[in-house]
């Protein structure tokens, strides 16, 4: 069994839409592979609570009880790397995991860590990527699935949705409009993936 383990920082509807993907088109029986725990590095995560409720295991590993970006990665990883089964390495997803990881983590898990950033990146790497948009004039919006490398919001693309920005948008407007794609776009990608693997 190829284990998945998602990191997140709050809502985790990017998370539940993984988890409902899964369970829907049944990735046991497709691709031998489940989504293992959820972690976050915020104890009020609202995400947890719907991973209980799926029956996954969930973890908090709270970043601002250790001492450096360095020391936080590597409790992280041994985390992770428990779900590692022989042959099987652990697929890592960031699902709105507000954590710049160190190139050492990074490259751990190359090739087999994915990232969902709410740009059409290259465009809006970082933050407040909606306001931004809406800023620079856009006509389209939308976010993009990929692998992560060590460069921020980098890596090879794996998957991106596109949708309108209309006039008088908020950010908050965009946000929700590019989510709903997300929920779509992260599953697709991610199944995609696991049938490679
Ligand atoms: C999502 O829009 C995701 O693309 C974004 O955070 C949100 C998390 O929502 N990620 C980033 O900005 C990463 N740089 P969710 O917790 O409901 O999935």
């Amino acid at each position: 069994m190829k284990n998945i383990v998602i990191l997140i920082s709050g809502g985790g509807s990017n998370m539940a839409a993984i988890v409902k993907a899964a369970q829907r088109e049944g990735w046991v029986e497709k691709y031998g592979a489940r989504v293992a725990a959820v972690i976050s590095n915020k104890a009020e995560a609202p995400g947890l609570q719907f991973a209980s409720a799926h029956g996954i295991v969930t973890e908090v590993l709270d970043h601002k009880a250790f001492p450096s970006r360095e020391a936080f990665d590597a409790a992280l990883a041994q985390l992770i790397d428990r779900y590692d089964n022989p042959g099987q390495p652990v697929l890592v997803l960031l699902a709105g995991f507000m954590r710049i990881l160190t190139t050492g983590f990074v490259n751990r898990y190359a090739g087999r860590l994915v990232n969902i950033h709410p740009s059409l990146l290259p465009a809006f790497s970082g933050l407040h990527t909606h306001q931004r948009a809406i800023d620079a004039g856009c006509q389209v919006a939308g976010a993009t699935v990929h692998l992560v490398t060590p460069e921020l919001d980098h890596g090879p693309i794996l998957a991106q949705a596109v949708v309108p920005v209309l006039s008088g948008d908020t950010a908050d407007a965009l946000r929700a409009r590019v989510l709903t794609q997300e929920h779509l776009i992260y599953p697709q990608a991610i199944a995609g993936l696991l049938q490679k693997m």
